[in-house]
This record gives structure tokens, C-alpha cells and sequence, in this order.
């Protein structure tokens, strides 16, 4: 378990390679050229704070009101309680939320978690086909997966399903798809409960019945999961395909849930939010800092004008917006002299070759940018020179940069608004994991945005959306049970 601390100071990577372009006489005219036509890229603290003020302000409208015109939704999660480490049992979760759908049996032991698992692809096919296809899928991967592993019993243990996008939950057992994100475009099920399109699906097929008893998005499963071993994690953070937080809030701050109580009659303190902050700046809000680059991105997408915030951030999307910067700068004769045929092709150039490319840079005194001419040439760039491959390590540095920064405004509002002495930020998702400086950059931003003494710490979490979604469950199953203790002592006590 990676855990950072706080304030750890970077050099920022364009002003090495600022430096190192000198060291290594880079044709000084050009970069400066690429340098000023990329200094959009580079967001100052003052932005920072100013976007950091804006998010807040569309948080305050989403926990306001539920209706569909505000752009950070602010989703209650109706999960008001962390694991007290002492959840047990056997549990079944899925996993949907990208291009892959995962089945699970976890054993909760303690602090010990055994899991079995089956990895499922979900082909583009069935992501934008319809959405009885889509759950006929998931329904048959859990029937393959129960008759491999012999659990045609598991049928009845109590099962989390980690439903990762925008979900308007009116129970946790029940929840309307608000949005298809990242990709996805299934008809039929926008606006529809996806607890029962599960159910539905498994009746037809008549071998395998479910017992649902919690839906909750990843974000929601990584903070339970970081929860389990940490109990100040408040925050759970995904920067992976797409990016999203939720965050613990006082009940008293949420309008929309004014009068609210659980089905035994209790108002909670506080409830998870699902802030479904990838939507951020749908309202106009980012404009003052979104680029022409950033348009286009938007513009060639699947959802046009939709999750903004997120296109800036997550992996779906990094690379993308890479390519369409450096497919740019070729047209205007800085890179690749002047060819842009190869970098010209959509997604020819994904996130993970920002980060290879990225790690580049970590080289430290003799850059060589072996992997950065590598990628080059395998997409079909002719004529690549030394100058070329430290100027698509900037901009590749720039971009991931940017991401890391604007995500760390996001978190160090959350802290700033929570103002809880010290908070555990559980985070999880491949941009996260796998970007080589992106923790180290978010940590830096962070530990420089927020105010007053409040101490953090980020924490990788541990399959939050497997464990979790098994935590989400296991937490449901023991509130239910001692409530259900109380109530029956109660009534005894009472004759
Ligand atoms: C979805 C969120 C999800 C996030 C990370 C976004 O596109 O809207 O619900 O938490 O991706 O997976």
C-alpha cells in the first residue's frame, strides 16, 4: 500500500526540460515557440483557487437540488456508515465500469479478504449496443463464473454491485442511470434502475437469481475499501478511464435531502456524496481555461459537451488531448518538420504513452527518450529528430501536469469545505497507478492549495471496487441485522 505524505515539493518537468533543452543545445527558437503556444496549458495557483472556488459553488447548487439542468450532480449515496472492521461473511460483487466486467466471491475474515474472481470483456458491441444486450452480458459472465467455481449456492449471498457512472439512487438497493460516461451508450437504460435491469436479465435466463443488497459507484467502494484499514478516510478519489470523488457530508449541509430518514426512522449525521465531479464545468464554468485543444477533444467524443472537467483529466482522454496538441504544433511546421500525416489519426496515441513517454524525463542527467522515439516511430512518424522527442516529452509532461493539478483543486476543496483535522483521501484508477510523477504531482498541489492546519494523506486503495463493493454489502447486512436486534429486543422488552 503506497501511502504519500503531505507537501512533498516538485520541480515542475517543463522547467527541467526547460533546463535540460539548453544542456542539450535543443534548437532554442522552436521551443520557445512550442513553449508559448502551449503556455495555456500551464494553470497557475491562481486559477487553481478560482476553479476551486467554482466547483464548490456547483457542489452547492447539486446538494441543493436534484434537477437535471445542475452540472455536478451530487448524488447521495444513501451509505452512512464506514466499516468498523469487524464486517465478516461471504459476499458477491460486480464490477462494471469500463471496458472490462468483473465477477467476484470475497470472504471478509477480520482484516483479511480472500477473493476469487473472473475478468469479462465487454466488447464496443455490447458498450453501445442495447441495454438488454448489455445486462444479458453481465448476467451470462455471472452464470459462467458460478458454474466454474461451484457456487450455484452463492445465488443467494448478499451481493454489492459497483456500478461506476452517475447513478440518481433513491435506496441503496435501487438507482436510475443519470448518464452513460466514458464510452458506454447502451439504449434504454438512462433513466432507468439498473438493480432491476440485473434482475430482469437474470430471470431470463432462468439459472441464476441475485440477491442485490447494495448499488454504489467506485469512487464509494475505494473510500469503504481504504475505510476498512483507515477509519479517517472520508474521501474516495478515481483517476483512471474517468475520474470522480466522493466525500463524506454533514446531512444539515445537504438541502435536497432535507427531512430524510432511513427506513428505520433515523436521520443520519452525515451520508457519502457521489459528487460525480467529472461533469464539473458542463455549465460554462471551465470555460476561462479550456483550450481550442480541449474543444476538439470534446467535440470528436461520444458525449459531446458532457463531462468537461473529465476529458481535462482522466485517461480516456489524456492521450487524446496529447495528440491533438502535438497534431497541431506539426500543422504549424514546429515538430516533425512540418508532417503531420501519422499524428494526425484519432487515438493513435493513448494514455499510456504519456506516461511512458513521461518517464522520459525521470532519466536524469543523459535523456536519451529512447521510449519517446520509440512510440514515435511506431505510429508512423518519419523524421523525428532529438528536438522532437523532448518537445513531445513537454507536451506530454504539460498535459499530464495539468491533470494532476486540476484534480488536486478538486481534492483540496473537498478538504477545504470538510475542514476535518486530518482526512485519509483513499485513490484509485491507472492514471493514479501507473502515470510515473502523477501521485507526486497531485500530492505537491494539494499539500500548496489548502488552508489552515488540516493534515491528509493519500492512500492507494485496494480493489475498492471489488473489496468495497463487498464492504458496502457487508456494512448494509450488519446494519441491518443489529437494527433488526434492537427492534426485536425492544418489542420483547415492551410486553
Ligand atoms: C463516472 C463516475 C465514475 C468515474 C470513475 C465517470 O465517468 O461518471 O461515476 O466514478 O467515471 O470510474
Amino acid at each position: 500500500m503506497a501511502a504519500t505524505g503531505k507537501c512533498s515539493k516538485v520541480r515542475p518537468r517543463f522547467e527541467m526540460l526547460k533546463s535540460m533543452s539548453i544542456q542539450n543545445s535543443i534548437d532554442v527558437s522552436n521551443n520557445q515557440m512550442i513553449q508559448e503556444a502551449c503556455q495555456r496549458l500551464v494553470l497557475s495557483d491562481q486559477q487553481l483557487r478560482r476553479i476551486m472556488q467554482s466547483m464548490e459553488k456547483s457542489m452547492e447548487q447539486g446538494l441543493a437540488t436534484s434537477t437535471k439542468k445542475v452540472a455536478v450532480k451530487m448524488l447521495p449515496t444513501y451509505v452512512d456508515s464506514v466499516p468498523n472492521g469487524t464486517e465478516s461473511g461471504d459476499f458477491l460483487a460486480l464490477d462494471l465500469g469500463g471496458t472490462n466486467f468483473r465477477v467476484l466471491h470475497i470472504k471478509l475474515q477480520g482484516k483479511e479478504t480472500k477473493m476469487t474472481g473472473k475478468i469479462f470483456r465487454v466488447p464496443e458491441s455490447i458498450m453501445r449496443g442495447t441495454g438488454e444486450a448489455l445486462f444479458d452480458h453481465i448476467a451470462g459472465c455471472m452464470a459462467k463464473f458460478m458454474g466454474e467455481n461451484d457456487l450455484k449456492d452463492a445465488q443467494k449471498l448478499p451481493l454489492g454491485f459497483t456500478f461506476s457512472f452517475p447513478c440518481e439512487q433513491e435506496g441503496l438497493t435501487k438507482g436510475k442511470l443519470v448518464t452513460w460516461t466514458k464510452g458506454f451508450k447502451a439504449s434504454g437504460v438512462e433513466g432507468v434502475d439498473v438493480v432491476t435491469l440485473l434482475h430482469e436479465a437474470c430471470h431470463r435466463r432462468k439459472d441464476i437469481d441475485i440477491d442485490v443488497v447494495a448499488l454504489l459507484n467506485d469512487t464509494v467502494g475505494t473510500l469503504m475499501a481504504c475505510a476498512f484499514q483507515e477509519n479517517s478516510c472520508q474521501i474516495g478519489v478515481i483517476v483512471g478511464t474517468g475520474t470522480n470523488a466522493c466525500y463524506m457530508e454533514r446531512l444539515d449541509r445537504i438541502p435536497k435531502l432535507a427531512g430524510y430518514v432511513d427506513e428505520h426512522g433515523v436521520t443520519p449525521e452525515e451520508m457519502i456524496i457521489n459528487t460525480e465531479w467529472g461533469a464539473f464545468g458542463d455549465d460554462g464554468a471551465l470555460d476561462f481555461l479550456r483550450t481550442e485543444w480541449d474543444e476538439v477533444v470534446d467535440r470528436e467524443s461520444i458525449n459531446p459537451g458532457q463531462h468537461l472537467y473529465e476529458k481535462m483529466i482522466s485517461g480516456m482522454y489524456m492521450g487524446e488531448c496529447a495528440r491533438v496538441v502535438l497534431e497541431d504544433l506539426a500543422k504549424q511546421g514546429l515538430l516533425f518538420g512540418g508532417n503531420s500525416d501519422a499524428i494526425s489519426v484519432p487515438h493513435c496515441f493513448p494514455t499510456k504513452f504519456v506516461s511512458e513517454i513521461d518517464s522520459d524525463l525521470l532519466e536524469d542527467d543523459d535523456r536519451t527518450f529512447q521510449k519517446t522515439y520509440q512510440i514515435l516511430e511506431d505510429i508512423g512518424v518519419e523524421m523525428i529528430t532529438a528536438n522532437d522527442c523532448a518537445n513531445v516529452a513537454y507536451v506530454c509532461s504539460l498535459i499530464s501536469t495539468r491533470a494532476a493539478h486540476l484534480t488536486a483543486a478538486g481534492i483540496a476543496m473537498l478538504l477545504n469545505r470538510m475542514n476535518k483535522k486530518h482526512v485519509t483521501v483513499g485513490v484509485d484508477g491507472s492514471v493514479y497507478r501507473f502515470h510515473p510523477t502523477y501521485p507526486t504531482l497531485l500530492d505537491a498541489k494539494i499539500g500548496e492549495l489548502i488552508v489552515g492546519d488540516i493534515e491528509y494523506k493519500l492512500m492507494l486503495s485496494e480493489d475498492g471496487s471489488g473489496r468495497g463493493a463487498a464492504l458496502v454489502a457487508a456494512v448494509a447486512t450488519r446494519l441491518k441485522e443489529e437494527k433488526l436486534a434492537a427492534s426485536l429486543s425492544s418489542s420483547s422488552s415492551n410486553q
